[in-house]
Formats: structure tokens, C-alpha cells, sequence
């Protein structure tokens, strides 16, 4: 979290203490750092400014619209998985031709919108679909560019609920069927069979299953190119974790895809979010009350599982700090539980913190990536602020919902 860092007791984010921002916005809020934002697109940039690539931003990490402005700014496409989405890329200014329609369930209505907008390409998952996008491109005398998502069979080491890859995961076309695919793909008039892509998983620390998914890909574009088909997009989908002590291999990332499909005349997409978004936020919190039994002390925080639900749903490990530290450590277990009425609704187990009181206030940490997305109004809780610090100034990126709203429905 390279842009929040404590100047003495402080935490900052960029130049601007937090306690100030809880001064103006209430808690619980999510805080977002500018630089970061941009420190980690440029990562992107940089290592592929001699790839013929697009970088499609995976709007599902984070669709808050002033964020999606930036990456627009930026020159970033986007990957959508859903009519919301798609608008949602369109309003913020990314071009249609840098968008990637991806998703299993697309309804015929959001194919439609999708091929009326131009989108640069439809990442088809089944022979059904395949056969619907042919029919709506056919009534609308649009040809549209496709790629198939394949299967490749990998089992990356993340949780099970975010692998993506393996064959007992719905997602994508088996490889055998593939081949076939393209052999018949002259049935499909009103389509262009443009390239292949994967998504294997998210969260995703090592480099080898990407290399499986790389070396199986490419040996299948050898196969259906040796039958006289050209793939022109290889779409190597997102997935790379972040982890506060475990680094992912970036570099070798970048040469592994190079060297398994660069070509003139090929594009190959990139379909990034949580390594964009994931550690340009924190969620701030107010500790509501302190509770303590015989064998820990529960800390009640006024953030819920509704409001970040990956440490409920996934078990995820998201370090939290204090927003003014000290020296003094209390040495026993520590819960940090929210308010909701659920015991999944927790969000780290400790073995000890520094002292801490009621009213003091924390951070949980990474929180950028499908930390707003997912967010919901459970127990008709409205979804929180968003804040974005640039240098020693903030921003409101979206109001906490107005309750009246959330009770009128
Ligand atoms: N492309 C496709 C087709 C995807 O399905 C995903 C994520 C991405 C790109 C972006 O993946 P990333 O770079 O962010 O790993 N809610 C879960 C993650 C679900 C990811 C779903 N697909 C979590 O909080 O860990």
C-alpha cells in the first residue's frame, strides 16, 4: 500500500491525513489514492508499450464512475460483463472500440446493445451463444468480431469460489470443442471468429498456471491455424493478485505472454482489475464498541460485511491499521466484527494490537478492487461515500446513499 504510510503517529494517504477526512465524511468510507491509481496503470503502460495490447480495465473490480473517468483518461478500454457495465464504461468515455464484452449469461438484449455500440469484441463462452450472437448480427447487418473463451483446464492455487480455468468451472468453451468451432465457424456468416481468450482465476500469486494456460493456448492457435484460420486477438484475461508480503512477478508475466503469442497483426488484451484498483483504497471505519470475554476482545466496527464482503465470503486477509498509532500493545486475541447479524460478518482474527479505544478509528486495507462492487444495502444499510485523495486534498466520488431512498422502495 505504497501511498498510505504513517508520518509519526499519522496515516496518510498521499499527503493528507485521514483523521481529517473523518472529520468531514462519516464512517464507514472508502478512500482511494490518485497516484495509485495512476502508479499502477503506468505499471501496465510501461511493460507493454512494445506489445500490440489493449488494456481493458475489468469493470467489475470497481465501476465507481469518477474512478472509470480516470482510467478512461488514461487510454484504457474496458471488460464488461453486463449491459450496466458496458453503459457504465460508454458514460465514463471509454471508446466502444476498446471495449470486451466477457460473461456467461449475456441476455439477447445485451448482445444487441453491445454490436449496435460497435464493441470491439464479444468474448462468446458456448456453442448456443455463438449461435445467438449470429442470429441478432444477422438482423442488425452488423458484422461482429468474436473471440471464444476457452477452457483450459488449470487449477491456479486461489480460494475455489474465484477459480475460473478448470473444467468443473462453467466458464468457457472445452478446448476439443474449440477446433471444431472453427472449422464450422463458415456456418456463422454474420460473425468473425477474431481470437481466442481465458480467464483462469483472480487473486492468483505464482506464474505457473498462467504459463499452463499459455502453453495449452498456444498450442491450440498452432492447431486452428494450421487449418488456415488466423487468430488476431489472444485475450489473456486478468487474474494477478496482490498480497502485502508476497510479490507477484510482473516482469516475467509480461515476457511470458510476449513470448508465447506477439505477433505483427495479432492484439493481445489484457484484462486487468485488481492489480489497477485492488491497493489504491482503504475502508475507513469507526470502532463502535470494545467487548471483552475471557478469551478475546471483540471490536465492533461500524463497517459491515455488506459493505466489504470479501473476508466473509472468501475468508480474504485484509490487514487493518490504526488511523493514529501507538506504541502501547495489548497482548490478546482481537476480532474486528461488524454490526451486521451474521457471524461470517468478521474481517480479521488477531493475536494482539495496540492499544485501541471506542470512537478510535481503523482502516482495512486493499480494498479497491470488488470492495464498492460488491457492496450491498443487507439489513437496509445505505452503500457508503467514496473519497479520492489527490496529494493533500479530497474529493467526494459518490455520497453515502440517502436512507429515505432506501425506505421509500
Ligand atoms: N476478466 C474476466 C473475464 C473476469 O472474469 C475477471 C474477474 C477479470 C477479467 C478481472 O480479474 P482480476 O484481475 O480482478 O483478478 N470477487 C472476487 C473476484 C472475482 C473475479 C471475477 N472475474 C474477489 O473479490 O476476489
Amino acid at each position: 500500500m505504497s501511498h498510505y504510510q504513517y508520518q509519526g503517529e499519522n496515516l496518510l494517504c498521499e499527503d493528507l491525513e485521514i483523521e481529517s477526512i473523518t472529520n468531514e465524511i462519516e464512517t464507514p468510507f472508502y478512500c482511494y489514492s490518485l497516484r495509485s491509481l495512476r502508479d499502477n496503470i503506468n505499471k501496465y503502460k510501461e511493460n507493454l508499450k512494445n506489445t500490440n495490447s489493449k488494456i481493458c480495465f475489468a469493470l467489475k473490480a470497481n465501476s465507481n464512475l469518477e474512478i472509470v473517468k480516470i482510467i478512461a483518461e488514461e487510454g484504457l478500454g474496458a471488460d464488461v460483463v453486463s449491459i450496466g457495465e458496458l453503459q457504465k464504461a460508454l458514460r465514463a468515455g471509454i471508446s466502444a472500440k476498446n471495449i470486451v464484452f466477457s460473461g456467461v449469461g449475456k441476455t439477447e438484449s445485451e448482445i444487441e446493445f453491445a454490436i449496435k455500440n460497435n464493441c470491439f469484441q464479444i468474448n462468446a463462452e458456448s456453442i448456443s451463444e455463438i449461435k445467438k450472437i449470429n442470429e441478432i448480427s444477422g438482423n442488425l447487418n452488423i458484422k461482429q468480431n468474436i473471440g471464444i473463451r476457452i477452457n483450459p483446464d488449470v487449477r491456479p492455487d486461489t480460494h475455489s469460489k474465484i477459480t475460473t480455468g478448470s473444467i468443473e468451472n462453467k466458464f468457457g468453451v472445452p478446448i476439443k470443442d474449440v477446433k471444431e468451432l472453427f472449422i464450422q465457424s463458415n456456418l456463422f456468416e454474420n460473425i468473425n471468429f477474431k481470437g481466442l481468450a481465458f480467464h483462469i482465476g483472480s487473486q492468483i500469486m505464482k506464474l505457473e498456471p498462467f504459463e499452463e494456460a499459455c502453453k495449452i493456448t498456444n498450442q491450440l492457435i498452432k492447431e486452428v491455424e494450421s487449418n488456415g484460420f488466423t487468430i488476431k486477438t489472444v485475450d489473456v484475461g486478468g487474474g494477478i493478485g496482490i498480497d502485502e508480503n508476497e510479490k507477484f512477478q510482473f516482469k516475467k508475466y509480461f515476457n511470458l505472454i510476449n513470448s508465447y503469442f506477439a505477433k505483427k497483426d495479432r492484439t493481445i488484451i489484457f484484462e486487468p482489475g485488481r492489480t489497477i484498483i485492488g491497493n489504491t483504497s482503504i475502508l475507513v471505519s469507526k470502532i463502535l464498541y470494545i467487548k471483552e470475554t475471557e478469551d478475546k476482545i471483540f471490536v465492533v466496527i461500524d463497517a459491515g460485511m455488506n459493505d466489504f464482503m470479501r473476508p466473509a465470503l472468501y475468508g480474504a486477509t485484509h490487514e487493518i491499521l490504526p488511523i493514529l498509532q501507538c506504541d502501547t500493545k495489548k497482548n490478546k486475541v482481537i476480532e474486528f466484527v461488524g454490526p451486521i447479524c451474521e457471524t461470517s460478518d468478521k474481517f480479521l482474527t488477531l493475536d494482539s494490537f495496540q492499544k485501541i479505544n471506542e470512537g478510535d478509528f481503523i482502516a482495512i486495507s486493499n480494498t479497491g478492487a470488488y470492495g464498492s462492487s460488491m457492496s450491498s444495502n443487507y439489513n437496509i444499510r445505505p452503500n457508503i461515500a467514496e473519497i479520492l485523495v489527490n496529494k493533500n486534498k479530497f474529493l467526494a466520488i459518490r455520497k453515502r446513499q440517502n436512507l429515505e431512498e432506501l425506505i421509500s422502495e
